[in-house]
């Protein structure tokens, strides 16, 4: 039986990556899924792999006006949402020295900013049994070199997860997070690196992961399905570390 039969999930992010398979993964399980992302053409090119039962919706999780206007966007196509996938993101990186206010503000604007104001644009249309899902990352447990900005963005959302669900326990409505570890996406495309520097970053962090391999953005999708179904119905409030055991070994 299909686990998620005449459920709606919005995904932030659903263009590529995690994003983009969690919508693969909920459709499977029969969601209407309403992604977003930056600009119109990844947009559509996502919703044609997709199918006919995904929606796509241009919104920019780091410009406020954006996400003061996705609820409406949201209820041309329904009036309630069961799952809430917040997840739209990137790291960029710099050491003390060399980050200014606009690495900052953008990093903040984003994954700080974005999460709290989708979740409160949302609230009014979950009703009572629905479920958010917040994405952190594995960084928050680390201090690693030239992340400050990222890791404490990304440590403020896990904050999120414990306040909004004390909030939302009266709602009915289970927030949890996921905390990815190093998972094949598209995250190095946005860090300014030049593809040969990706390489170079990626080839040195296998030999350093567990399984000696990245985690498949599958991996995750079936992570935070999991989360949003009933058979997580008495989780709230948690994060799960996703990372391939990377967390054990440090
Ligand atoms: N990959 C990792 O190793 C890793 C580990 C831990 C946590 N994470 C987190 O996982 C999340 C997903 O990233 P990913 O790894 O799947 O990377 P990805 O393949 O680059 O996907 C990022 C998604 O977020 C969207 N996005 C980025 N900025 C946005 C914005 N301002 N407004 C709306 N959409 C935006 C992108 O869409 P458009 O390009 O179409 O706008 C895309 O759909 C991020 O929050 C990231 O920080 C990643």
């Amino acid at each position: 039986m299909q686990k998620f039969k005449n459920k709606v999930a919005l995904i932030t992010g659903g263009t590529s990556g995690m994003g983009f398979a969690t919508a693969q993964e909920f459709i499977k399980e029969g969601a209407t899924v309403i992604i977003t992302g930056r600009s119109k053409e990844t947009v559509d090119k996502a919703l044609s792999n997709l199918g006919s039962n995904a929606i796509g919706l241009v919104s920019n999780a780091g410009k406020l006006s954006d996400i003061l206007d996705l609820q409406a966007q949201v209820k041309i196509h329904t009036d309630k949402l069961d799952v809430l996938f917040v997840n739209a993101g990137y790291g960029k990186f710099a050491s003390i020295e060399t980050a200014d206010e606009a690495h900052f503000d953008e990093l903040f604007s984003v994954l700080v900013k974005g999460t709290f104001f989708t979740v409160q644009q949302m609230l009014p249309i979950m009703n009572a049994g629905s479920s958010i899902i917040l994405n952190t990352s594995f960084v928050t447990g680390f201090g690693i070199e030239n992340f400050s900005i990222y890791s404490a963005a990304k440590s403020a959302v896990q904050s999120f997860i414990k306040t909004f669900s004390s909030e939302c326990t009266v709602k009915k409505i289970r927030v949890n997070g996921i905390s990815p570890g190093y998972i094949k996406t598209n995250i190095f495309n946005n860090t300014g690196l030049a593809p040969d520097q990706i390489e170079g970053a990626v080839a040195g962090i296998i030999p350093t992961l567990p399984f000696k391999r990245f985690g498949e953005p599958s991996e995750i999708a079936k992570t935070v399905a999991f989360l949003a179904s009933e058979d997580a119905s008495y989780i709230h409030g948690i994060e799960i570390l996703v990372d391939g055991g990377l967390s054990n070994t440090k």
